[in-house]
């Protein structure tokens, strides 16, 4: 890591008093949960990123149910990593001294909450919700399996093959609707509530923190210009450039456990 910059960075986070952080699944991939993009963003034969889609959905239900229960499955047995705490001492020292500090994840595996981050925004939504496709209605789910059908189901494996799931198997709410992941799919729309908070955190942040996120989907990625646009400092930890690279003040290139835990440690200014 290059000295200069990281104590450039340090500097102008000790003098911050807005910082906002975006994260993608990057900050969560030395806790064993695969990336989207990239090694890994395979499950089967699918690209995970075409199974979080309301296409598959329609197209069969059961197999994304069982890609999603897969995927509980697997958070349920990992842990919050050095990056997902370094980011809560973070918060917490930010917010003794006064200054404010917003989370704004992608992910949804929920480990920012369980590491103790507390003004979190999930902009794609939630592993552990469920939403009632006839009443709409949202709910904590932690099933695992989702159902007992489910049991056994979801091996990553190329070559098992593709359960068919009947619509008697499919998780219900007590109305009797299907219930589906409360997560966002590809083409879907983000709850307007999340992104007015992520766009209140980065309007008028002194400095954004992006990790691990290839910056690619949208609106997410909109807020690293966004950010750039109103004067804000920007500073990028990830393994390789992203699409917002190119933007940043400062660039970290390595793991997120790795760099955080030291470069954010620094005492912030009394507000
Ligand atoms: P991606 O899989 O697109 O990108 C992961 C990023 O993390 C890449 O830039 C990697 O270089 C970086 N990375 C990997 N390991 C890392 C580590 N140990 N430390 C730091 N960086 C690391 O994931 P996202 O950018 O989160 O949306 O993807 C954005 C959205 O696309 C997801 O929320 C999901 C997906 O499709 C929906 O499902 C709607």
């Amino acid at each position: 890591m290059n000295t200069t910059s990281r104590e450039r960075f340090q500097s102008t986070l000790a003098r911050s008093k807005k910082i906002a952080v975006l994260t993608g699944a990057g900050v969560s991939a030395e806790s064993g949960i695969p990336t989207f993009r990239g090694a890994g963003g395979l499950w089967r034969r699918y690209e995970a990123t075409s199974l979080a889609s309301p296409e598959a959905w329609q197209r069969d239900p059961g197999l994304v149910w069982e890609f999603y229960n897969h995927r509980r499955e697997r958070a349920l047995g990992c842990s919050p990593n050095p990056a997902h705490r370094a980011l809560v001492r973070l918060e917490d020292r930010f917010r003794d001294a006064g200054g404010a500090f917003t989370l704004i994840t992608q992910n949804i595996d929920g480990l920012h909450e369980r590491a103790g981050s507390r003004n979190v925004v999930r902009l794609h939504g939630s592993l552990w919700q469920v939403r009632c496709l006839s009443c709409a209605r949202v709910t904590e789910n932690r099933e695992v399996p989702i159902t007992p059908a489910f049991a056994g189901s979801g091996s990553p494996d190329p070559e098992a093959g593709d359960r068919r799931f009947t619509a008697a198997e499919l998780p219900r709410c007590p109305c009797g609707g299907v219930l589906r992941p409360h997560v966002v799919w590809f083409g879907e729309p983000l709850d307007a509530g999340d992104i007015a908070a992520a766009t209140a955190a980065v309007e008028g942040c002194d400095l954004l923190i992006v990790v691990g996120t290839s910056a690619v989907v949208y609106p997410a990625a909109g807020f690293v210009p966004m950010a750039k646009r109103q004067g804000a400092r920007i500073a990028e930890v990830n393994v390789e450039p992203s699409a917002v690279t190119g933007l940043c003040d400062f660039v970290f290139t390595g793991s997120a456990g790795e760099i955080l835990p030291s470069l954010l440690d620094v005492a912030p200014a009394r507000a």
